[in-house]
C-alpha cells in the first residue's frame, strides 16, 4: 500500500506555475511547499508531474538516477550549440563527466595554480583597500571567481571580466525569468546581446588558452564536436563563474552579522597566518574554523538551491510511489532547512558541523549521485582562500538601510546584491 503524496492543487495548463512565480521563484517556492506539505510534496508544472524529496533518508534511495528532466532546465538550452549539456543522456553523460573530473578534480592541479588564485584574489583585495565606498560584493566576486575558473581551466585571462560576469548575469536571469513567468527587468534584446557576447568570449578565449592548460588539453584530446567542446568550456566557465563567489558573498553576508563568529574565524586566521596576508595550500587544509564556517553558509544560503532528476521506472520512496517519467526535485534549500536534521535551521552555527551522526545526504550543496558537481573540490579551494584572505585583510560593515533578497537566477543570487563598507583591518 502506497499513500498519496500531498500537495498544492494545480490548474492546467501551467500547473503551479503561478504559485511559484508568487512565491517569487522555485527557490522560495521549495521552502512554502515543504513548510505546508512536508518532506515529501508533489506539485505540477507546465506538462510536468514534479515530487519534491526533502528527506535525505529518502534521497539515498534516488541516488543511482543519471537522468536530469528536460523541462526543468530547458531554460539553459539557448547556451548550447550542441545539446543541452545538463540534460544529456547517460551514454554521453559518462565521458563527459569523466573528462570534467580528470579536469577540475585534481588536487595536484589545484595546488598547482593556488599562487594564481592568490595574485588575483589579493588584486582584488588590493583594489578594495584603497577604495572609499560601497561595494557590491556578488559583483566584484563573481568576477574574480570568473577570472579563477578561466585561469584554472583555460590558461587565460578571460577579457573584461566585469562584461563577461554581467553578461552570463542577464543571459541566465532572462532565461529563468521566462521558464517560471518571474520579472527579470532584463530585456529579449539585451538578453540576446549578451549571449552573443559570452558565446564569443568563450571562442575567443579557447582560442587564446594555453595549450598546457587542464581543461583545454583534455578536450583537445578527445574527437568532440567543435561545438561540443565549446559548450563545454562555456558549460565549466559558467558553473565555475556564478557559484564560488556568491558563495564567499553569503558567507560574508552572514559572518557581517555574527561578529562572534567572525572574531573566532579572525582568531584562527591569525593564529595560523600571522602577519601573511594569505594562506599556503597546506595551511589552507588546516583551517577547521574556517571550512565550518564555509559549510554552514551553503547550508544557509546553498548557492545551488535545487537539483533534479528524472525518475526512469517506478520507484518507492518510503511510503509514496514515484510513476516513471517524474521530475524528482531535489530542494537542496529545504533539505538543509528540515528541522529534523537542523535544529534552529535558520541559526547561523559553524559549529553544527562538529557533530556526527547526520544522513549523508541532508547536506548536499554539491548535490550527489552520478550528475553531482564535477568542480566540489576546485569550488572548495577558492572559497575558502578567499574568504580567509578577505577575513584576514578587512573588516566588513553592511550599508545601513540595504536588503538582502535572496532571488533565483539558478543560482543564489541577492536582488540588488550584498552591499557593504570595507576598512582594513589594523596591522
Ligand atoms: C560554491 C560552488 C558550487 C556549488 C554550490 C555548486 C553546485 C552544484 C550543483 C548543486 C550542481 C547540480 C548537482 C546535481 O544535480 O546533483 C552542480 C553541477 C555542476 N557543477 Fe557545480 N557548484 C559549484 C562550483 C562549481 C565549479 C567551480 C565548477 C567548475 C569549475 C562547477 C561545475 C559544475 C558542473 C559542470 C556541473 C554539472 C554536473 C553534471 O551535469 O554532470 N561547479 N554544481
Amino acid at each position: 500500500m502506497t499513500s498519496e503524496i500531498p500537495g498544492p492543487v494545480g490548474t492546467p495548463p501551467n500547473g503551479n506555475l503561478a504559485d511559484i512565480a508568487a512565491a517569487g521563484g522555485l527557490h522560495t517556492f521549495q521552502l512554502e511547499l515543504h513548510a505546508k506539505f512536508g518532506p515529501v510534496a508533489r506539485f505540477e508544472l507546465p506538462g510536468t508531474r514534479v515530487v519534491s524529496v526533502a528527506d535525505p533518508e529518502l534521497l539515498a534511495g534516488t541516488s543511482r538516477i543519471n537522468r536530469r528532466p528536460h523541462e526543468l532546465f530547458e531554460f539553459l538550452s539557448p547556451l548550447f550549440e550542441a545539446g543541452n549539456l545538463q540534460t544529456i543522456g547517460e551514454a554521453e553523460h559518462v565521458p563527459w563527466r569523466r573528462l570534467l573530473l580528470s579536469a577540475l578534480g585534481n588536487h595536484r592541479s589545484h595546488e598547482a595554480h593556488f599562487g594564481q588564485f592568490t595574485r588575483l584574489t589579493a588584486e582584488l583585495a588590493d583594489r578594495w583597500a584603497s577604495y572609499d565606498g560601497e561595494i557590491a560584493l556578488q559583483e566584484d566576486l563573481s568576477e574574480l571567481s570568473l577570472q579563477l575558473i578561466c585561469e584554472f581551466a583555460i590558461g587565460t585571462e578571460p577579457g573584461s571580466a566585469r562584461q563577461t560576469s554581467a553578461a552570463f548575469r542577464d543571459v541566465i536571469a532572462e532565461q529563468v525569468g521566462r521558464q517560471f513567468g518571474l520579472d527579470s527587468g532584463i530585456s529579449p534584446e539585451r538578453a540576446a546581446a549578451a549571449l552573443a557576447h559570452v558565446r564569443e568570449t568563450i571562442t575567443r578565449i579557447l582560442n587564446a588558452g594555453r595549450p598546457d592548460a587542464g581543461l583545454v588539453t583534455k578536450l583537445a584530446e578527445t574527437d568532440w564536436d567543435p561545438a561540443r567542446i565549446r559548450d563545454t568550456a562555456l558549460s565549466v566557465v559558467m558553473a565555475g563563474y556564478h557559484t564560488s563567489g556568491v558563495a564567499v558573498s553569503w558567507a560574508l553576508h552572514l559572518l557581517a552579522q555574527h561578529p562572534e563568529i567572525a572574531g573566532r574565524l579572525r582568531d584562527e586566521l591569525d593564529r595560523v597566518l600571522g602577519d601573511r596576508q594569505a594562506p599556503t595550500y597546506d595551511e589552507l587544509r588546516s583551517l577547521d574554523y574556517l571550512e565550518r564556517v564555509v559549510k554552514e553558509a551553503m547550508r544557509r544560503y546553498p548557492p545551488g538551491p535545487y537539483a533534479a532528476r528524472e525518475v526512469p521506472e517506478d520507484l518507492v520512496l518510503g511510503d509514496y510511489l514515484i510513476p516513471a517519467g517524474t521530475t524528482l526535485l531535489y530542494p537542496i534549500w529545504a533539505i538543509h532547512l528540515n528541522p529534523e536534521y537542523w535544529p534552529d535551521p535558520e541559526k547561523f552555527d559553524p559549529d553544527r558541523f562538529t557533530t556526527e551522526g547526520r544522513p549523508k545526504f541532508a547536506f548536499i550543496p554539491f548535490g550527489f549521485g552520478p550528475r553531482s558537481c564535477e568542480g566540489a573540490a576546485l569550488a572548495m579551494v577558492e572559497i575558502k582562500l578567499i574568504l580567509a584572505v578577505l577575513m584576514k585583510r578587512f573588516d566588513f560593515t553592511p550599508v545601513p538601510g540595504h536588503e538582502v533578497v535572496p532571488v533565483e537566477r539558478f543560482v543564489l543570487w541577492a536582488k540588488d546584491d550584498i552591499r557593504m563598507t570595507v576598512s582594513p583591518r589594523p596591522a
